[in-house]
This record gives structure tokens, C-alpha cells and sequence, in this order.
């Protein structure tokens, strides 16, 4: 898929689970789970064992309706690993100027965590196509309408602390989409496997971003 349409699914999916250590067998039922909801983006985070795998498996099993990327991803070297096994976009929590370079090698969205204004523009200046805000509960929605002021042309997502009341919130302020990830995927609810209860969840995330 080419960077503008999976730009173009990612925002109009407007959140993005990130499913991080999962235990192996519970992905793919978590995964539709979530899918089913109306959460049809899904990171998984690079300290999953089998991460690479699980990133073949997302893809082949949800096909066109699940866009599957990398999250975590600390270097050029495990952006590549990830975009071999299939990822669609990389997510940092940190800014790092040779992943953003590889993902664009490769066609692959980058989208690093900044904080502060000169991150936001740094990292966007290198070739980043959305950028991560994070740890976004340290600033609160408020803060993305603050530096869409003068920086509305960067795409923000922030991520962090998100949860389903103030998801909307984000995405009124500016956010084209909100990361999120252990008040989506409840640990209790998964813990019970309660896929359904998961999927009304991703559900109820999905309303409040989708009216904002
Ligand atoms: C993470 O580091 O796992 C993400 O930033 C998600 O954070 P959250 O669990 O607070 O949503």
C-alpha cells in the first residue's frame, strides 16, 4: 500500500491500539476483537517476543481491514526488521533521524514521539509524516490546540494516557488520531478473554473520536 493511502486509512481510523507483550495465542482473537469495534489500526511494540511474526500473521489474517505497524522501535535497524516482516507504519518514543530516513527508503510511515516544539519541527523537517506526542497525559488535550497554533501543518497523534473520555477531546483540539493502549485493551477483560467485552470497549472508543 502506498504512504498516502495508509496515511489516509490511519487518520480516518482516528485510533491506534497499541497491543504491547500480549501473550502469543491471545493476538489474532485480541486483534479481530478490536477490529470488530471499529479500531482497525494496530501497533504491537518490538519488546513482543515474536513480534515479527505476529506482524506477518496481523497481516495475512486481517488483510485490507487492519492496518498493522511496529511500535517501540528505537532504530533504523529494527525499523527495517519490521518493515521486512511487513509494517505498515513505525511508531518511536523518541525522535531518531536515521529510522525516519529508512522508513521513507521503504515507503513506510514514520512517526516518531517528540514533546516539545523543536522536536515537533526537527523530526517533521527529517521526513516525518505524523509525529507522536508523547507522553500526552503529562500536557493534557489542551496542549495539542497550543502548538497546532503555529505548527497545524504537522499531524500529531498524541499517545499516552489516552482513554475513552478524553480521546475525543484530543482529536477536537487537532490530533488526527489517538494512541492508545491499557484502557483500551483492558487487562482484565483480556485476562478473562472476554473478546467481547474488548470489542465493545474498542467500540466505545470509537464513537467518542468518530463524533469529535
Ligand atoms: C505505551 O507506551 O504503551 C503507549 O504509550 C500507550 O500508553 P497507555 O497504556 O497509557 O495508553
Amino acid at each position: 500500500m502506498k504512504k498516502i493511502d495508509i496515511l489516509q486509512k490511519l487518520e480516518s481510523s482516528g485510533i491506534v491500539a497499541v497491543i504491547r507483550r500480549p501473550n502469543r495465542e491471545e493476538v489474532l482473537p485480541l486483534a479481530k476483537a478490536l477490529v470488530e469495534g471499529g479500531v482497525t489500526t494496530l501497533e504491537v511494540t518490538v519488546d513482543t517476543p515474536d513480534v515479527y511474526g505476529i506482524i506477518q500473521e496481523l497481516k495475512q489474517e486481517l488483510g485490507e481491514h487492519a492496518l498493522v505497524g511496529a511500535g517501540t522501535v528505537l532504530d533504523a535497524e529494527t525499523a527495517k526488521a519490521a518493515i521486512d516482516a511487513g509494517a505498515q507504519f513505525i511508531f518511536s518514543p523518541n525522535y531518531n533521524k536515521p529510522l525516519i530516513e529508512m522508513a521513507n527508503r521503504y515507503g513506510v510511515v514514520s512517526i516518531p514521539g517528540v514533546m516539545t516544539p523543536s522536536e515537533m519541527v526537527d523530526a517533521y523537517q527529517a521526513g516525518a509524516d505524523v509525529v507522536k506526542v508523547f507522553p500526552a497525559r503529562a500536557m493534557g488535550p489542551s496542549y495539542i490546540k497550543d502548538v497546532q497554533g503555529p505548527l497545524g501543518h504537522i499531524p500529531m497523534i498524541p499517545t499516552g494516557g489516552i482513554n475513552k473520555d478524553n480521546a475525543g477531546e484530543y482529536i477536537e483540539n487537532g490530533a488526527i488520531a489517538v494512541g492508545a493502549g491499557g484502557s483500551l485493551i483492558d487487562k482484565n477483560l483480556l485476562a478473562d478473554k472476554d473478546y467481547q467485552g474488548l470489542t465493545e470497549r474498542a467500540r466505545q472508543f470509537t464513537e467518542r473520536v468518530q463524533s469529535a
